[in-house]
């Protein structure tokens, strides 16, 4: 398996610049995800590595050789993509012998490889199905087999589970990742799902307009996302976000927006103190306390929707012209357009700097 180090790459189109001077370096045997919005270069970032399309500027090596002007064939990276076509009039055999023909492998090495990549995958039963006769999941393994079998350096999948129903996609997610586990491949997987994301990754890069915004473990996208983007984009339902002013009051110092007004205490109160003075005050619907007393700390908001979802409910909160999302036990009196108070848990709440937008760290 392999190391791969992305150097400032680009990629430009004529109008567009598709990946702007990403750097990230994916260790041998990590799973790596890549998240983003719709069209923010995740697609355009693994074609660049496997070399179906042209780099513009920087460097992609593999184990430290650059590999930039290597042909795609010789670069023994593997790409699962999203619609995986399977040949129809093959049986599964013959589609995962395919790759292996086409590299002039031996008859007796080929039928040894695909059997035991069938294995691997559980699909050894199915080898002489044509993939109209195979479920969704298992032609999905199909097509990871296919990848598999030429046992490349470096693994690409390009959302390979988004054309699976939503019970199957849990069952290959655990899949995937024992698969991961077992070769301790190199794996670097674009997913717009955030919880195939923080529950496969060693590491997570997130992308926004085609720049990578942050690139850490998942405990650290989520619990300090670098900026404003990674904090509103990691996290369902989405970190509230309320932009105001520094302020002190009888000691106390504040941040205070035209609606509400967090109190702030220990290490948060230094940052604030020594920030511009214009913030944005992060906290996840999980760490917000609703009371129906008054909170010194807190603000006061009224309550616009009730969502229960059985385990937990969510509260959706109105304070002025900002809405904000609370979790509270499925037990705790709420009925709409109740006023209640909305404490911002200080150990666990984000300071931001309100012009930059990046993370306010000591
Ligand atoms: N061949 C091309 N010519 C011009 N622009 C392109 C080309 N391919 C991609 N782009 C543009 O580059 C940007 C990144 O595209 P890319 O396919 O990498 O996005 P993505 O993150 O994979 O999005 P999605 O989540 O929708 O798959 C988009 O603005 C896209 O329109
Ligand atoms: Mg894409």
């Amino acid at each position: 398996m392999a190391q791969v180090v992305l150097k400032e790459v680009v990629k430009a189109y004529d109008d567009v610049v598709a990946v702007d001077e990403v750097s990230l370096t994916i260790g041998d045997g990590e799973f790596v995800s890549l998240v983003g919005p719709s069209g923010c270069g995740k697609t355009t970032t693994l074609n660049l590595i496997a070399g179906l399309i042209e780099i513009t500027d920087g460097t992609i090596s593999v184990d430290d050789k650059v590999i930039n002007d290597l042909d795609p064939k010789d670069r023994d990276i593997a790409m699962v993509f999203q619609n995986y076509a399977l040949y129809p009039n093959k049986n599964v055999f013959d589609n995962l012998a395919f790759p292996l023909k086409m590299r002039k492998m031996s008859k007796s090495d080929i039928d040894a490889r695909v059997r035991q990549t069938a294995e691997i995958l559980s699909i050894t039963p199915l080898l002489k199905r044509r993939p109209r006769e195979l479920s969704g999941g298992q032609q999905q393994r199909v097509a990871l087999g296919r990848a598999l079998v030429r046992n490349p350096k470096v693994f690409l999948m390009d959302e390979p589970l988004s054309n699976l129903d939503a019970k199957l996609r849990v069952q290959m997610r655990s899949e995937l990742k024992r698969f991961h586990t077992e070769l301790s491949a190199t794996v670097i997987y674009v997913t717009h799902d955030q919880l195939e994301a923080m529950t496969m990754s060693d590491k997570i890069a997130v992308m926004s307009e085609s720049r990578l915004q942050q690139f850490g473990t998942p405990d650290d996208i989520y619990g300090h996302p670098a900026n404003i983007f990674v904090a509103g984009f990691v996290g369902s339902p989405s970190m509230n976000l309320l932009r105001g002013r520094v302020s002190r009051d009888n000691g106390i110092t504040y941040v205070t927006g035209p609606d509400f007004r967090v109190g702030l205490t220990g290490r948060n109160q230094a940052l604030a103190d020594a920030s511009s003075g214009e913030v944005v005050v992060g906290c996840r619907p999980g760490d917000c306390r609703i009371t129906h007393e008054t909170s010194t700390t807190g603000f006061a908001a009224a309550i616009h929707t009730v969502e229960p979802t059985g385990d937990i409910t969510f509260l959706h909160l109105r304070t002025g012209n900002a809405m904000l999302i609370a979790t509270v036990t499925p037990d705790f009196p709420a009925r709409v357009d109740d006023q209640v108070w909305v404490t911002f848990d200080n150990e666990r709440l984000h300071l931001f700097d309100g012009a930059s937008e990046q993370r306010i760290s000591a």
